[in-house]
């Protein structure tokens, strides 16, 4: 059965102190429902945050991990170092990492092996530039990324792997994919892998929708059929909007 997500992406904000006071916050206004609740601090939160969360049904996750187990990679975090802090799941080919970072669909097959291989769970994130948009080509590159990353998995590699939708260009643009074009898209992404699968992994696959999500459009997003949930940037640094986003399904 999908399952119903909304996950926090904070990227490179919130130092330690302000990680604690966040996720204490969070804790105070947050009530239990059956929409999973995922945040994913900067590495240097994931520690007090996952502690603070432990009695919780809130889960941590990372933002990014390398594929290697450990080595001569400066600067880098393994899959075993985020499960040994109690972090199982972690966000990969986020567009940021894509852009600036120069993460291809190569790399991150070999991340996405890596996470599985150490029993993480991943949100696998993919979307198309406004350019691609414009000259009709969303579909090509969506189906392209899934499929250059994805689809070497075996089928049963396929409960570990939540996927999340995000139009580059509605990123932290505040212009967000109409209720129309999210659930066309997701549609769409489904269908792709009940081609390449079966319709019944595909209709248990939970797909996010991310870019741009508030509290005044989240509901009508998460309303559409194949919308499971949202990956939330902007919005899940101020808790108040946070907690509105979670409470909108
Ligand atoms: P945004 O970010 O909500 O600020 O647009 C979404 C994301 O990058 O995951």
């Amino acid at each position: 059965m999908r399952k119903q997500i909304v996950a926090g992406n904070w990227k490179m904000n919130n130092d330690y102190v302000a990680s604690e006071q966040l996720v204490s916050k969070l804790l105070e206004q947050y009530t239990e429902s059956e929409t999973e609740v995922i945040i994913a601090p900067p590495f240097t939160s994931l520690f007090c945050s996952s502690n603070l969360l432990k009695s919780s049904r809130i889960n941590v996750a990372a933002q990014n991990m390398h594929y290697a187990e450990n080595g001569a990679y400066t600067g880098e975090i393994s899959s075993g170092m985020l499960k040994s802090i109690g972090v199982d799941t972690v966000i990969l080919g986020h567009s940021e990492r894509r852009a600036y970072f120069n993460e291809t669909d190569a790399l991150l097959a070999k991340k996405v092996d890596a996470a599985l291989k150490n029993n993480m769970r991943i949100i696998f994130c993919f979307g198309e530039e406004l350019l691609d948009r414009k000259s009709g080509n969303e579909e090509v590159i969506v189906e392209g990324q899934i499929k250059n990353a994805l689809f070497h998995l075996p089928a049963s590699a396929w409960t570990n792997i939540v996927l999340a939708y995000e139009p580059v260009w509605a990123i932290g643009t505040g212009e967000t994919a109409s209720p129309e074009q999210a659930q066309h898209m997701h549609a769409f992404i489904r269908k792709t892998i009940e081609n390449k699968y079966s319709s019944d992994l595909s209709a248990d696959v939970s797909i996010l929708y991310g870019g741009s999500v508030k509290p005044a459009n989240a509901k009508e997003i998460f309303s559409k059929e194949d919308v499971d949930g949202g990956l939330i940037g902007g919005a899940a640094l101020d808790v108040t909007q946070f907690t509105a986003i979670i409470n909108a399904f």
